[in-house]
């Protein structure tokens, strides 16, 4: 039985193999595969093999069965490709078949939000600077006077690389990394990403954006900390936008603050008594700590300075109404091509 199986599994081989063109190879299909063909007829009928037989017979028939099968899939893609490369060379074009679109390549939307934040403070003298994703505790805690016993330092919220090596929770550790290596006057945005253990929902990502400020000079006050964020939030979403600055608290600022956008059911509200409106906090800012502007080695007593972070996937979320932040990472072209 096993001989007969072997011999019917050549003879379809070569039927197959012998094909050199799409129609042959059709007519092969029907000898072989067909009602009438070499398998239907050559294939024992399980109920004619003896009850012993019948696992191995069975076996046996359904592999030379699915590597024909295989065989012959093979075989098709090869003569379509010869039969496409032929025709092509020929110079034949089929202007019947559908044409294809391509679809065109887009900025990605926080790509639209970064280059607009680096223009605007390009426009306020503001330089870009780059520093490490995978940070030191040192620079991502220490020196911005987060202490040690603070959450932000545990690793059920951090994600640690080794034992003082971290990958960074804010992009705060460049403004230390900065004032370590340039002297007053400072003035510098730095984009990147950060990294939290946060449980991924429709706020929350382990991997987000932010964009840190700093500016260090003599005579810097908290005023012109409002006046440039206020700033920035007009060029941003438009003149008219209503903000405010509410205290909070940062190790490594003092005062602190955070400033608030006037937000309605329609996005970014123009009007004070918008009904359903309320504050949308929108970043962190605050004065440099003079400790910190001493840790570097800047005379406190001469130079004061303001910092902000922002986080960029929500001000992308409010400048397009994207109501969740997985759509940034999934690459959804649906998504995607609205921008
Ligand atoms: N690093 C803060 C955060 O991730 C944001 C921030 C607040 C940055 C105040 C600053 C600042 O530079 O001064 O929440």
């Amino acid at each position: 039985m096993e001989d007969k199986l072997r011999a019917l599994e050549a003879e379809a081989r070569e039927i197959i193999l012998a094909a050199d063109s799409l129609p042959t190879l059709e007519e092969a299909r029907v000898r072989v595969f067909g009602k009438k063909g070499l398998l239907t007829a050559g294939l024992p009928q399980m109920r004619e093999v003896p009850a012993e037989q019948r696992p191995v017979v069975g076996k046996l028939s359904n592999q030379i069965k699915s590597g024909l099968e295989a065989l012959f899939a093979e075989r098709q893609t090869e003569l379509s490709e010869t039969a496409r490369r032929k025709s092509r060379a020929a110079g034949e074009l089929d202007v019947t078949l559908p044409g294809r679109v391509p679809l065109p390549g887009r900025r990605h939307p926080l790509t639209l939000i970064l280059n607009d934040l680096v223009d605007i403070f390009a426009g306020f003298g503001f330089t870009v600077v780059d520093g490490p994703e995978v940070e030191l505790s040192y620079y991502n805690f220490t020196a911005l006077a987060i202490p040690e016993d603070h959450p932000a330092r545990d690793d059920r919220d951090s994600f640690y690389v080794g034992e003082s090596v971290v990958l960074r929770t804010e992009t705060s550790a460049v403004q230390i990394r900065t004032m370590e290596t340039r002297e007053p006057p400072v003035r510098i945005i730095a984009p990147g990403r950060v990294y939290r253990r946060d449980a991924v929902d429709a706020t929350h990502c382990h991997t987000f954006h932010q964009v840190e400020g700093l500016l260090v000079d003599e005579g810097i006050s908290f005023a012109d900390l409002k006046g440039t964020l206020y700033a920035l939030a007009e060029e941003l979403f438009g003149s008219g936008v209503i903000v405010r600055f509410t205290p909070d608290y940062f190790p490594f600022t003092e005062p602190s603050a955070q400033m608030g956008i006037w937000y309605g059911p329609g996005g970014i509200s123009r009007d004070p008594a918008a009904p359903h409106s309320r504050w949308l906090e929108i970043l962190g800012c605050g004065m440099v700590d003079p400790q910190v502007l001493e840790n570097v080695g800047y005379d406190s007593e001469r130079y004061t300075g303001f910092a902000f972070g922002v986080g960029l996937e929500r001000l992308a979320m409010l400048k397009y109404g994207i109501d969740d932040i997985r759509l940034f990472f999934e690459n959804d072209q649906r998504f995607l091509a609205q921008f």
